[in-house]
């Protein structure tokens, strides 16, 4: 059986909703700390439904991958919603991934949690709580060094 899915390796080469919003209203940045990856999130934000998302990945096919089906996962959605997008949902949707790049797909969930957070901020003036970042995570193993997604 492949390492991964038609979906993972489609969404990975052809990633959908990359780039910047310039005017956005909501804007979420994570990291993983022990494997560099970084991804920005960008939302545009009408009457509490997203309107347009974009991002940019700078990490692993994996995790270009899981924004790409995380950014069409939200789009159009209203912000309540895509609130309780997790990860598992992401990887699902991606038709899975393998466990030890089930990491990944954390930044995704917590990119667009990080950028509602920023809205919601903008939007209330109140302060929400910081993006809890998976670097303190036991069970992490980082797979860059490893990760061939194009194999
Ligand atoms: Fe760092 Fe995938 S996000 S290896």
């Amino acid at each position: 059986m492949a390492l991964y899915s038609e979906k993972v390796m489609d969404h990975f080469r052809n990633p959908r909703n990359v780039g910047v919003i310039e005017d956005a209203d909501g804007v979420g940045e994570v990291g993983n700390a022990k494997c560099g990856d970084i991804m920005k999130m960008y939302l545009k934000i009408d009457n509490d439904v997203i309107t347009d998302v974009k991002f940019e990945t700078f990490g692993c096919g994996s995790a270009i991958a899981s924004s790409s089906m995380a950014t069409e996962l939200i789009k159009g959605k209203p912000v309540s919603e895509a609130m309780t997008l997790t990860n598992k949902a992401v990887a699902e949707a991606l038709d899975g991934l393998p466990d030890y790049k089930m990491h990944c797909s954390v930044l995704a969930e917590e990119a667009i949690r990080s950028a509602l957070n920023d809205y919601e901020r903008k939007k209330s003036g109140e302060d929400f709580p910081e993006v809890k970042q998976d670097d303190e995570d036991e069970h992490f193993h980082c797979c860059c060094a490893t990760d061939t997604a194009g194999e």
